[in-house]
């Protein structure tokens, strides 16, 4: 399967980014991890904007994730709820719909074992709003300033939520 993968961190040692990255490195031959690029690429959300044409950064995105058969956010939480670049980034995606049924999993980086389960509930309404349908939703526990360093434990469970993601695209397309 195909899994577009969105960080929701612009932060240069993110952590989620690197859970991200761990997702490539460990997904099987026949699945393809692509990076969806930085979320602080697009501009503030304004439908006026599209009045002379979409934003690039916007068409690529939503050609990203039309191509797509699945998606995989990696995302803080900020204040309780998810950082306002993704939410900005899922907002350009409302009027073109291609998250409409698409199996999305959502894994949120966090120092605490029970950290960022408010910013999760908020991108899960957020996302099922615009009719994603949520594989897996879980909080990894991490370091904060994580670097590139490869660790088993986060491994297996980025390995876990692949499997999710296949089994949810898998049921998809028996439904279809
Ligand atoms: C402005 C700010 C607000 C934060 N608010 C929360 C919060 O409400 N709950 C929480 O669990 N963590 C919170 N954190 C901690 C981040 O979720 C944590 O540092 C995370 O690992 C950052 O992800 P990144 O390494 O991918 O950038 C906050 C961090 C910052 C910088």
């Amino acid at each position: 399967v195909r899994v577009l993968a969105i960080s929701g961190s612009l932060q240069a040692r993110s952590s989620n980014s690197w859970l991200l990255r761990t997702a490539a490195r460990v997904a099987p031959e026949d699945d393809e991890v692509v990076d969806a690029g930085s979320v602080g690429a697009l501009p503030h959300f304004n439908p006026d904007l599209e009045a002379d044409g979409t934003p690039t950064a916007v068409d690529a995105l939503r050609a990203a994730l039309g191509a797509a058969d699945a998606v995989l956010i990696a995302s803080p939480e900020y204040a309780h709820s998810f950082p306002g670049a993704l939410k900005n980034a899922l907002d350009w995606i409302v009027g073109s719909g291609e998250l409409y049924g698409k199996p999305v999993a959502i894994v949120s980086g966090s120092p605490r074992e029970d950290g960022a389960r408010h910013g999760r509930a908020a991108l899960e309404q957020t996302l099922r709003a615009q009719g994603a349908v949520i594989a897996v939703s879980r909080t990894v526990a991490v370091a904060t300033d994580q670097g590139d360093e490869p660790n088993a434990d986060v491994d297996q469970v980025l390995s876990a939520v692949l499997d999710g993601l296949r089994a949810a695209v898998a049921a998809r397309t028996a439904e279809a």
